[in-house]
C-alpha cells in the first residue's frame, strides 16, 4: 500500500507518518528530512537546497523526485507513505511515473485538514532530541524530566531554521499556491480521504487508520 499524506506546513504529516511506520510496517519517504540531511552532510544537492529551505521556498521539482525514485529502489516491497511530497502539479505527474516504473500504485492521499492560524503556533513551538529525534513542543509536549530526552536521556535539543513565524508564513503562502491545487488532481482520480487535522493526535491516527483498513 502506498499513500500520500498531504496537507499544509505542520499540518502533522510527519507526526503521522511516524506512527504509521511504527503501527504498519510502512516506510516514511519525507523530502524534507532528505533535505535536511542532505544540507547537514553538505551533499551537491545540500547546497542546492538550504538557502531555498531557509527561505521557505520550494526546491525544484527534479531534485525532490530523484530524491524519491532513489528512496523507492531501497524499500523493496514495503509500503510507501510520501510525507511533504508531492507539492506541485508536476511532482505530482513524476510521482505517478515513478510509481508505474516500479510496478506500483496510488492507494489513498490522506488530506490533513487544518485551520492555518493553529499552525504557526503548532510549528514556532516545536523542537527535537538532538541525538534521537524525538520531537517536542514548548505547550503541547515538553520533556518530563526538564532539559532531558524522554526517549534516549540526551540534553542537547534543536530547532529548525525555518521554523520562525516569517518563514513559516512564506511556507503556507507557497502551499496555497502551488501544493494545494494538486488536490483536484487526485480528485479527479477518486483518491483523497481528508481527515481533520485539528482533532487530537491520537484521533486523527484513529481516523487515517480506518481509512487504509478501509482500502486494503
Ligand atoms: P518539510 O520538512 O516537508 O516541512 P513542512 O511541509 O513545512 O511540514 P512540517 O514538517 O513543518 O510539518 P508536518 O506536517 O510534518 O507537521 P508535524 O507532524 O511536524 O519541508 C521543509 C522544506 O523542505 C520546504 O519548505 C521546502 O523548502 C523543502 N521541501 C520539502 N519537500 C519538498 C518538495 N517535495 N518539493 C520542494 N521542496 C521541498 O507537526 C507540527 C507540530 O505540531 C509538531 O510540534 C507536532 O507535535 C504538533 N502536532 C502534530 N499533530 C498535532 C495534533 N493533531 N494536535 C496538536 N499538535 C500536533
Ligand atoms: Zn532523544
Amino acid at each position: 500500500m502506498n499513500i500520500i499524506l498531504l496537507g499544509p506546513p505542520g499540518a502533522g504529516k510527519g507526526t503521522q507518518a511516524a506512527r504509521l511506520e511504527a503501527n504498519r510496517g510502512m516506510v516514511q519517504l519525507s523530502t524534507g528530512d532528505m533535505l535536511r540531511r542532505a544540507v547537514a552532510e553538505g551533499t551537491p544537492t545540500g547546497l542546492k537546497a538550504k538557502a531555498v529551505m531557509e527561505a521557505g521556498g520550494l526546491v525544484s521539482d527534479d531534485i525532490v523526485s530523484a530524491l524519491i525514485g532513489e528512496r523507492l529502489d531501497a524499500i523493496g516491497d514495503k509500503g510507501a507513505i510520501f510525507d511533504g511530497y508531492p507539492r506541485t502539479r508536476a511532482q505530482a505527474e513524476a510521482l505517478d511515473q515513478l510509481l508505474a516504473d516500479r510496478g506500483r500504485k496510488l492507494d489513498d492521499v490522506i488530506e490533513l485538514g487544518v485551520d492555518e492560524d493553529a499552525l504557526v503556533e503548532r510549528i514556532t513551538g516545536r523542537f527535537s532530541c538532538a541525538s534521537c529525534g524525538a520531537p517536542y513542543h514548548d505547550q503541547y509536549k515538553l520533556p518530563k524530566v526538564e532539559g532531558t530526552c524522554d526517549v534516549c536521556g540526551g540534553t542537547e535539543f534543536k530547532r529548525r531554521p525555518d521554523d520562525n513565524e516569517q518563514t513559516v508564513r512564506t511556507r503556507l503562502a507557497e502551499y496555497r499556491a502551488k501544493t494545494a491545487p494538486i488536490l483536484p488532481y487526485y480528485r479527479d482520480v477518486g483518491l483523497v480521504r481528508r481527515v481533520d487535522g485539528m482533532a487530537k493526535v491520537d484521533d486523527v491516527a484513529a481516523a487515517i487508520d480506518a481509512i487504509l483498513d478501509d482500502s486494503s
